[in-house]
């Protein structure tokens, strides 16, 4: 059999799909940096780089060595090749400027470095989730780039993707048509195409909620909620089973290999905070796939690939996955 790594795939994308060269360029550029990540945190306690780094990121999280390594390799390793704009991350309060000495290029890269904090120390997998975005015209202005440019709804994503750190490492891809899961041959150092056809099950018997947050919640969550605990005698007449791995690359993933329902609400512990997950480098990107794969996301009104960002750092509720449950569960929003 012969295997078809990311390289090939990708080339094979310029010429069937038009994928334009120098977006090919900054998935191999990625998906390299994402190697450097797994093997950063494959060593954990050998590497020393378990723990926090006893700083704060922009939204008040202490950062954890690992989610500052990463940021690190991701920056460093994009910020030359001259096909970039500007980069975003969690990590970082602002945009990041390509340093004056390197080319610029067309686009713009969004990431969360390592999704699943709370889980690095705990050796349960973690992620890096990514987005890539066209910089609009400039129209020959000068100086730093803004955080406006970065402002665009996720339809006008042009590839997005996230790297699962777990038993294997994967990366799964989406350039706008379908999605496409890779898995790192350790021995090759390629990552091999091995989910060719990736289809999330529009029906579903699976869910994934953070349960200690259930009195926060607001009527519709807690209605929806209420009838999957309630099973085969509810009104939905089967029996759900739960997971939370809390990391959404993994929840995430699994539901891409078997159905599922991800949700992260809106709660009342923090009036300013519309729901706990990012729009820019969480929601959009994980969004762009799963609808990629035939299934849904909204934010419980609106799918949320429609919504205009207004700041870098946005949150915004989560319901993700099988098509059947995320349109039920955002009819009992508009109810
Ligand atoms: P991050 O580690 O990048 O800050 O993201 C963590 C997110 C997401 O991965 C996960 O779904 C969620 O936070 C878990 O939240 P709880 O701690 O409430 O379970
Ligand atoms: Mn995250
Ligand atoms: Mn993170």
């Amino acid at each position: 059999m012969s295997r078809i790594t990311l390289s090939r795939y990708l080339i094979e994308q310029t010429r069937s799909n038009n994928t334009p060269a120098d977006l090919r360029f900054l998935i191999e550029v990625v998906a390299r940096a994402c190697k450097e990540i797994s093997h950063t945190v494959s060593k954990g306690a050998l590497g020393g780089v378990l723990g926090s780094m006893g700083t704060e990121n922009i939204q008040g999280e202490i950062q954890k060595k690992l989610d500052v390594l990463s940021n690190d390799i991701l920056l460093e390793a994009n910020e030359w090749g001259g096909h970039l704009a500007g980069m975003a991350s969690e990590e970082m309060d602002n945009a990041y400027q390509i340093p004056g000495k390197y080319p610029k290029g067309a686009y713009l890269l969004v990431f969360d470095p390592l999704d699943g904090s709370s889980n690095i120390d705990v050796n349960v997998s973690v992620g890096t989730i990514f987005s890539v975005l066209r910089c609009p015209e400039r129209n020959g202005a000068e100086g730093d780039l803004g955080e406006e440019a970065f402002l665009q709804p996720g339809t006008e994503q042009v590839a997005a993707g996230y790297a699962v750190y777990g038993p294997q490492t994967m990366l799964m891809l989406t350039l706008g048509n379908g999605v496409k899961g890779f898995t790192l041959d350790r021995e090759l150092g390629s990552f091999i195409l091995t989910h060719d056809n990736i289809q999330v099950p529009e029906q579903t018997k699976e869910f994934a909620i953070n349960m200690s947050n259930q009195r926060h919640w607001d009527a519709p969550v807690s209605r929806y909620v209420d009838e999957l605990l309630a099973g085969k005698t509810g009104p939905l007449g089967k029996d759900y089973n739960m997971r939370w791995v809390a990391s959404m690359v993994a929840d995430v993933h699994r539901i891409l290999t078997r159905g599922g329902l991800f949700m992260y609400p809106r709660d009342s512990r923090d009036p300013s905070m519309p729901g706990k997950l990012r729009l820019m480098y969480e929601a959009n990107p994980m969004s762009f796939i799963i609808e990629q794969a035939g299934g849904a996301a909204t934010d419980g009104q609106q799918r949320i690939l429609d919504i205009q960002p207004t700041s870098l750092h946005q949150r915004v509720p989560v319901f993700l996955g099988s098509k059947e449950e995320v349109a039920r569960v955002t009819a009992y929003h508009q109810e």
